[in-house]
């Protein structure tokens, strides 16, 4: 198929109905009057802004979480702000169906109201970059800079969002550190069109600094200032905020989100197809058949996390795979490779490891043998000889992986992330075997059928 018609399916999937957009747009109506209301009873001298992909017109249909900012005046002291805007927040939210409380930099209400979650956000009323106090304070700018400069192609951001959210590169959220809903508009206006996003995939990379606000003429120092920290950080790529000379948009992005990208234009355009937008459910196969096809091992670590949010969770996972994984290696044990996650509260780490046992004995380097240290050596060890200056010494050792990894544990030898370190001392290990509800996750992982970059089109 080529490539307009594949674009055109798409479209029909990703673009709002009329029936959709009359609903949200009654639903915006609806909640603005309700806020107006509300902020007037009590003498609140706030304004009400909508942000976000429903404000902007970028939201993919069946996906329209309001955000509703609360702008209070710039001289309000920041702890009136959290405590009035949540008091606000929480009377607003009583007249809608429910809501809870949830916590950012400043807490804020999370509410219900006719199917939709309201995100009810409070903060300053800010008019340029240097009024920005908390960090939600740009998106008013962010909104404004989006509504002037896209000029209707936001279709096209609904492709481009649709496409990352296919590849699995969208959201900048820190367990996933893709591509966000603002990136995305930013790289429809600075290149056109969604595919000259996917045309301009690999020369983005080589020119690294877009500057679409035109900072580095504008307010030079500031912004080379960003520039040079954001290198220093080696980000792929440094987009200068067009609102905030400040900040780089593409602060969150991972080199591994911005790579599957960086394939996948390729490949799309090449070859396009609706596949890349809503990809088939991942492929099935048995990890076994994998382990006797590596000559692999895995051991699995199976336990109850503690309760935290994702965002939480999944770094301290990471962290506690790769200090499995450099513990192991100490050992004389080589990890092909870890994956980490969790079904529900039942966290798991997976470790592909080369064998399931070592040797009996390690050998082990003593001092030089005319030291006082040496004589120690020479007492302690049953089966010592001399090497150049140095003495050795057989040491005999707990061949099982999972027996190592048990003593490890128990040694406080691994290094964990620091809220997981007494759960992992509880965990279920597994070796070569996974409960049934991890079968497939296991073989996801041991094939690599879960990064492939080659896989499903
Ligand atoms: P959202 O993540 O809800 O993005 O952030 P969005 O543009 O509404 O896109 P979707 O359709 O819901 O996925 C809302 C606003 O918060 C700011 C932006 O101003 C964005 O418009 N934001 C959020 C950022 O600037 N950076 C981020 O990483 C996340
Ligand atoms: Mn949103």
């Amino acid at each position: 198929m080529d490539v307009e018609a594949v674009l055109q399916k798409v479209l029909q999937r990703i673009r709002p109905t009329d029936e959709e957009r009359a609903f949200v747009e009654d639903l915006m109506t609806e909640l603005k009057g309700i806020a107006e209301e509300t902020i007037e009873s009590p003498g609140f001298d706030v304004k009400p802004y909508f942000v976000g992909s429903l404000a902007k017109d970028t939201y993919l249909a069946g996906d329209h979480d309001v955000d509703l900012f609360l702008a209070f005046p710039r001289d309000t002291p920041l702890e009136e702000l959290r405590e009035k805007g949540l008091e606000l927040g929480k009377a607003i939210a009583e007249k809608l169906d429910s809501y809870e409380i949830a916590y950012a930099e400043h807490p804020y209400v999370r509410a219900e109201y006719r199917g939709v979650s309201v995100d009810l956000v409070p903060c300053y009323d800010v008019e340029s970059w240097r009024d920005v106090k908390t960090a939600v304070d740009r998106s008013i700018l962010h909104n404004g800079w989006v509504l002037e400069n896209l000029n209707g192609r936001n279709d096209e951001v609904r492709l481009l969002k649709r496409f990352l959210k296919g590849i699995n590169a969208y959201g900048s959220e820190i367990y996933i550190r893709g591509f966000s809903g603002y990136l995305a508009e930013i790289l429809v206006i600075k290149y056109g069109s969604f595919l000259e996003v996917l045309k301009n995939a690999d020369f983005m990379l080589s020119q690294k600094i877009l500057d679409p606000g035109n900072w580095l003429k504008r307010e030079q120092k500031i912004a080379m200032k960003t520039v040079s920290r954001e290198a220093d950080a080696d980000r792929p790529l440094i987009l200068i905020d067009p609102v905030d000379p400040r900040r780089n948009v593409a602060a969150n992005l991972s080199w591994e989100k911005y790579g599957i990208l960086y394939f996948k234009a390729a490949q799309f355009l090449e070859n396009p197809s609706e596949e890349f937008f809503f990809p088939r459910t991942q492929k099935r196969g048995n990890y076994l058949s994998e382990l006797k096809r590596k000559g692999t091992h895995l051991v699995t670590l199976v336990f109850q996390a503690p309760d935290m949010v994702e965002d939480v969770l999944l770094p301290q996972l990471e962290r506690s795979a790769r200090g499995f994984e450099k513990a192991l290696s100490r050992e004389g044990f080589n990890v092909l490779g870890w994956n980490v996650g969790h079904e529900g509260s039942k966290a798991f780490i997976m470790l592909e490891v080369d064998r399931r046992e070592r040797e009996k004995v390690r050998i082990k380097p003593g001092p030089e043998f005319f030291t006082e240290r040496g004589w120690d050596f020479y007492r302690k060890n049953e089966r010592v000889w001399i090497r150049g200056k140095r003495l050795f010494a057989e040491k005999t050792v707990k061949e099982d992986i999972t027996e190592v990894i048990v003593e490890l544990i128990e040694k406080n030898q691994i290094s964990t992330g620091k809220n997981l370190r007494e759960c992992i001392k509880n965990a279920e290990i597994l070796l070569d075997y996974v409960p049934k509800e991890l079968k497939n996750e296991a073989y996801l992982f041991l094939s690599r059928e879960k990064w492939n970059l080659k896989g499903q089109q």
